[in-house]
């Protein structure tokens, strides 16, 4: 294949940077599927444990494999007292995002030499690494809150573990449905966006697990990304009044601001996990502030139909997740953590699929646009 060698393609839009079979992002049809299976049917109850075996397996697990999996995420999810300390530490002093990205890379063993070679290794480090990484977003949770440290309990599942740690309340049986929902729905999402594609480039200079995990959660806590689920129901309770959201998000479209939870680099369409993400709210907003907030993102949704439908700019997924989040009540800066903790499955099953390419080290190329080369000047001749 030739490649246009003399131009730069900003964004990297539209280069196939690996070939995937993990998940697919159908940026026309509006549509998301894990190993084929859609994303609405994936999110009508099957559990967050099954959809990591899918993930990792190609296949929807049976009974017996899902309690296999069951199993080994439980056992997966134990912290040391010092990885937990050092978790609670972090709480204390930067936003959690930042403190999850530490905390990760400080799961990775104080020797640097991960077998590239055994994918099945990289499997069971994958899938530990995500039961962990819910954890830790739930230990940062409670030490943010000022309580104590209650870990998992014997037989819980990763939605109740998260949502009981974040929450320091007993969820219920609905508010758990509803999490696995959200873990399931952003489990993945295809080889190519910003923080997997961090997964593939880290992955291929040999790093550890922890390490590549810890680096794409840096990716994700940009507001370009992961962290638009936060920016938009801040601009939500800034808001406040849904009889007022008219006006702003008017202005914002007349000042060309970037409305947080609009637009995609993919879907030309609804985003579907939208879709999914306002079935759920329909289930459990009960609060009138929680439905004051999504009136603000329906009247939101509205205006960009009318104003952007026909350039293809439509509200994205973090239009309507934060609402959610918050109805369960989630603290509001938890919610690109949330979003990690689910994404780690996917992000952990694209390392194996990396491995498993071959990987070759990423090294792309620059175009040269600087001086050409010159005498060195010595600092009194300057
Ligand atoms: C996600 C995002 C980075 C994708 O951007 P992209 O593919 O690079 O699109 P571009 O930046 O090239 O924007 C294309 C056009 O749409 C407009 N646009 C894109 N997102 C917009 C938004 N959120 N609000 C208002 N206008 C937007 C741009 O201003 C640009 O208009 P122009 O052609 O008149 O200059 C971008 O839509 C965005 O910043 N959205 C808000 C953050 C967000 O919700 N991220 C979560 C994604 S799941």
């Amino acid at each position: 294949m030739a490649i246009d060698t003399t131009v730069v393609i900003p964004g990297l839009e539209g280069v196939p940077i690996a070939a995937s079979s993990i998940s697919l992002v159908d940026g026309d049809g509006g549509r998301l599927y894990y190993r084929g299976y859609s994303i609405e049917e994936l999110t009508l109850g099957t559990s967050f444990e099954e959809v990591i075996a899918l993930l990792y397996d190609g296949e929807l697990p049976n009974a017996a494999r899902t309690a296999e999996i069951v199993a080994e995420i439980e056992a997966g999810r134990a912290l040391t007292p010092a990885q937990i300390q050092i978790a609670r530490d972090l709480a204390t002093v930067t936003h959690p995002m930042f403190a999850l990205q530490a905390a990760v890379a400080a799961l990775a063993p104080k020797v640097n030499n991960f077998d590239q070679g055994d994918f099945e290794a990289a499997t069971h480090r994958g899938i530990a690494l995500t039961a962990k990484v819910g954890h830790l977003v739930g230990v940062i949770a409670q030490a943010a809150a000022g309580r104590p440290y209650d870990g998992p309990r014997p037989g819980e599942t990763m939605a109740h573990m998260t949502l009981r740690m974040l929450t320091g309340t007993e969820p219920t049986e609905l508010h758990e449905r509803v999490m696995n929902a959200l873990l399931v729905l952003q489990a993945d999402h295809s080889a190519a966006n910003a923080s997997t594609f961090t997964t593939r480039v880290v992955t291929s200079t040999k790093a550890e697990p922890e390490a590549v995990v810890s680096a794409a959660i840096g990716a994700l806590s940009g507001p370009a990304h992961g962290g638009a689920n936060e920016a938009s129901l801040r601009m939500f309770m800034e808001i406040k009044d849904p009889a007022r959201a008219e006006e702003v998000v008017t202005g914002m479209i007349d000042r060309k601001d970037r409305i947080p939870g609009v637009g995609h680099r993919v879907y030309k369409v609804k985003d579907p996990r939208s879709t999914v993400i306002q079935r759920l709210a329909d289930e459990v907003l009960v609060r009138d502030a929680d439905k004051a907030f999504y009136s603000i993102a329906l009247t939101i949704e509205r205006i960009v139909k009318e104003r952007f439908g026909t350039r293809g700019l439509w509200p994205n997924v973090d239009l309507f997740s934060g609402c959610v989040f918050g109805a369960l009540d989630i603290p509001i800066d938890f919610f690109t953590p949330c979003f990690a903790a689910a994404r780690t499955a996917g992000w952990s099953v694209n390392i194996v699929e990396q491995l498993q390419s071959g990987n070759r080290l990423f090294r792309p190329d620059q175009l040269w646009v600087g001086p050409e080369p010159r005498a060195f000047v010595p600092i009194e001749a300057r």
